[in-house]
């Protein structure tokens, strides 16, 4: 049993967050690339996709409640990443954290688990990305063979000269006399990953910097449906006034709607979100990792947030919340203001967008893997460097290729609440370590500490806790038979090769 709850040394860490050389990662990245870096990984699919659906069938415009209600259980997981990430820069999140504070088992836990959030999470965000590439596409006259463009048995309806989902059609037109075309599996969503996964082999540096130019144009986009969106509205008071009037519609039959629905739109929208805490898996590629990772942990967190509320504030206000379970909510809100090359730039907006999201979601996953290598938890090759790029290609390729599999055959509602539930258990270690680490070594520097311990990370646990209790009972089955399959590779592999025992044997042998 010890040897399940034995921990790494803080030593251990401090020494490897100092390591340079030939087989390290490079240190390249300063405040603004980490901001960027949270800000590419977070807006993506959920806001651009997510919160018309949650605003549809749960809350109603009350889903700018959702917001903040899944925005304050990230701030409370937020600031308990960045003590974490200040004290143990080292490459890896919530698994590395878990390894200093609540053992090896737990920190096994975490790292499988996290496999959930970020690769899963690639796989969500190049579903919603193909829907938004393949419109984009056919708006510019290219259309790919319908068939390849979805999941295998979806449906497809050709109207007005553009292939589309059935239920995307608008209220009031049938389908039946449009041309039909069922899908084959996603190839789009493939091609997407395999593209984002060339670009992670070739390096970090190179990485960052495409993210900031992309994350600029997101923003960009982002801010001009607000301007366009916002000054509409403030020319049109009475659109709003309807449109927002009830803000919080009555509960209905299914339990949908009401203050029981913002809960319910708070657990799906809590996708928007994740990835901030991907910053911290960036640590040992920052310049100054004391300083510069909670800046840009929480800096991320809260750009996002004052956007969501803004963002679903606005679409709500544009069009009846009633109408917005569509695949692409937001172009669909910029319509409704008569600007006419509204809906081509939100596209382009999402591409470019959910790209980065893609971008950062399987960066997190191969350092995560990469440090567990390190630590002699998995094979070797997951830490194996590229000579030239110096980048952990082969774990890059090999999630590349996990990451590109699941979106091509599984829905995205399907694969987004895994990513949920995985990501919000990662939260409650990660709360629940920044308080064990504060009863057990009270005297450790922490350059950036959480406030308000234990009260901050009790909030963490309970919200997050809350947050998945909202989630269907097969999301639950289907991660705890992911974390059962992780313990037999951790018994029969990892237990045997890891570099902590056999340090601690090695010491109880002297
Ligand atoms: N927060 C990310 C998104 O919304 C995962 O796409």
């Amino acid at each position: 049993m010890s040897r399940l709850l034995r921990i790494k040394p803080m030593s251990m860490l401090s020494l490897e967050a100092g390591e340079q050389g030939e087989h390290t990662l490079k240190r390249s990245l300063g405040a603004v690339n980490l901001i960027t870096l949270g800000i590419g990984a977070v807006i993506g699919a959920g806001i651009f996709v997510l919160t018309g659906q949650a605003a549809a069938l749960y809350a109603g415009p009350a889903v700018a409640l959702s917001f903040v209600l899944a925005g304050i259980t990230c701030a409370f997981a937020g600031l308990c990443y960045a003590e974490f990430a200040s004290i143990i820069p080292i490459a890896g999140s919530a698994y590395t954290y878990g390894y200093a504070t609540l053992g090896e088992l737990v920190a096994w836990i975490i790292g499988w688990d996290l496999v959930l959030e970020y690769a899963f999470g690639a796989a969500t965000v190049a579903s919603g990305w193909s829907g938004y590439f393949n419109s984009l596409l056919q708006q510019m006259g290219i259309v790919i063979p319908p068939q390849l463009t979805a999941i295998p048995g979806a449906q497809l309806v050709k109207y007005q000269g553009m292939w589309g989902p059935v239920m995307s059609l608008p209220p009031g037109v049938s389908d039946a006399g449009l041309p039909h075309a069922t899908g084959y599996f996603n190839l789009v969503a493939m091609i997407g990953v395999f593209v984002i996964t060339t670009i992670l082999v070739i390096g970090i540096k190179e990485s960052a910097n495409f993210n900031s130019v992309i994350v600029f144009i997101k923003l960009s986009v982002v801010g001009i449906f607000l301007v366009v969106g916002g000054y509409f509205l403030f020319k049109h008071p009475a659109l709003a006034q309807t449109n927002w009037h009830p803000f919080i519609p009555p509960k209905d039959a299914n339990g949908n709607f009401g203050w029981g629905g913002i809960a319910k739109g708070a657990s799906r929208i809590f996708f928007a979100y994740i990835g901030f805490d991907a910053v911290s898996t960036a640590a040992q590629e920052a310049k100054k990792p004391q300083r510069d990772m909670p800046i840009g942990i929480l800096g991320s967190l809260v750009i996002c947030t004052v956007l969501y509320i803004a963002v679903s504030l606005v679409l709500t206000g544009l069009v009846n919340y009633s109408t917005l379970n569509v695949p692409a909510p937001v172009a669909l809100g910029i319509d409704a203001t008569g600007v006419s090359w509204g809906s081509m730039l939100v596209k382009i907006g999402a591409v470019f967008g959910l790209a980065t999201v893609m971008l950062v979601m399987l960066l997190g996953q191969t350092r995560v893997f990469y440090s567990m290598s390190k630590d002699g938890l998995l094979w070797k090759w997951a830490s194996a460097i590229h000579p030239k790029f110096r980048t952990p290609w082969i774990t890059t390729i090999v999630f590349g290729l996990f990451a590109a599999v699941f979106p091509a055959f599984l829905p995205i509602s399907r694969l987004a609440d895994l990513v949920n539930i995985g990501t919000l258990l990662a939260f409650t270690i990660v709360c629940a370590g920044v308080w064990v680490l504060r009863v057990r070594q009270p005297e450790l520097h922490r350059p950036f500490k959480t406030p308000l311990v234990p009260l901050v990370p009790a909030l963490g646990i309970l919200s997050a806790g809350f947050l998945m209790s909202k989630l269907a009972l097969i999301t639950w089955e289907v991660m705890i038979g992911w974390l059962l399959f992780g313990l037999v590779i951790y018994f029969t592999y990892s237990i045997k090769h890891s570099k902590v025992q056999k340090l601690a044997k090695a010491a109880e042998a002297d």
